[in-house]
């Protein structure tokens, strides 16, 4: 697979099959996104990676605290602004509602969305999960080479034939998740990412995202 077919072939897999993946699997997919640029070379980015029992503990952590606290814990990131103004908004609404038809959910089926939601917490059955966190110091900057290096991951286990879905979701469950990963007060939890093989035959996982064309986000200055 070359850069091109890996950059456009990536989707966020929501339905994975329970086919392990080796340790090697990741130190090697790892090995690769370490290349990923940052500002000064500082390489910001802590990886931590949930599998095998160590992963089936988190879920039934995570699965304990939304019983004990279903409207989740004070999240530190705001994943969207309050008030998502157009287009983002719409964008945002869009992709929801493409995913929701592919799951056959309507929107007063609230529960049934509702559940599909708390698939995250399970990494939609994949057998993987890492979580990225961050040293408090830093700012903006080095959160974007963050996700530079997340990037870079994802992009590595589509080479190899895995599929991935970064997780913004795991943010209200961020305390319960750093106390599980053993996070010192210095470190910051940003975001999850589920990583497997793709269930091809699920019907979410025939989602594809739009993007909005290159003259809608670019401004060339030629004279
Ligand atoms: C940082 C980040 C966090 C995300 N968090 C979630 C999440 O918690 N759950 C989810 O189902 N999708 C999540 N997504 C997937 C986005 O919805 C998806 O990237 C977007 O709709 C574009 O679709 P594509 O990834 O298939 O190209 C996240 C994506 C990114 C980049």
């Amino acid at each position: 697979m070359n850069v091109i077919d890996a950059i456009k072939s990536r989707i966020s897999t929501r339905a994975f099959l329970d086919t392990p993946v080796s340790k090697k699997q990741l130190r090697d997919i790892l090995d690769i996104a370490r290349w990923a640029p940052s500002g000064g070379n500082l390489q910001p980015w802590r990886v931590h990676v949930v599998m095998g029992k160590g992963r089936d503990r988190l879920v039934e952590t995570v699965k304990k605290s939304i019983t004990e606290n279903p409207m989740g814990e004070a999240p530190e990131i705001a994943v969207y602004p309050p008030k998502l103004q157009d287009p983002w908004r719409a964008r945002r609404f869009e992709v929801g509602e493409t995913m929701y038809q592919l799951l056959d959910i309507p929107r007063e089926d609230k529960p049934a969305r509702i559940n599909h939601l708390l698939r995250n917490y399970e990494f939609f059955g994949a057998p993987v999960g890492l979580f990225f966190s961050i040293n408090r110091q830093f700012d903006k900057g080095q959160w974007a080479h963050l996700g530079m290096f997340m990037q870079s991951i994802a992009l590595a286990a589509a080479e190899l034939g895995l599929a991935t879905c970064m997780q913004e979701a795991w943010v209200p469950r961020a305390k319960t998740v750093s106390t599980f990963l053993g996070l010192g007060d210095d470190e910051q939890l940003y975001c999850g990412m589920a990583l497997g093989y793709a269930d091809k035959s699920a019907d979410v996982n025939r989602l594809r995202s739009s993007r909005i064309p290159v003259d809608e986000f670019t401004t060339f200055i030629t004279d």
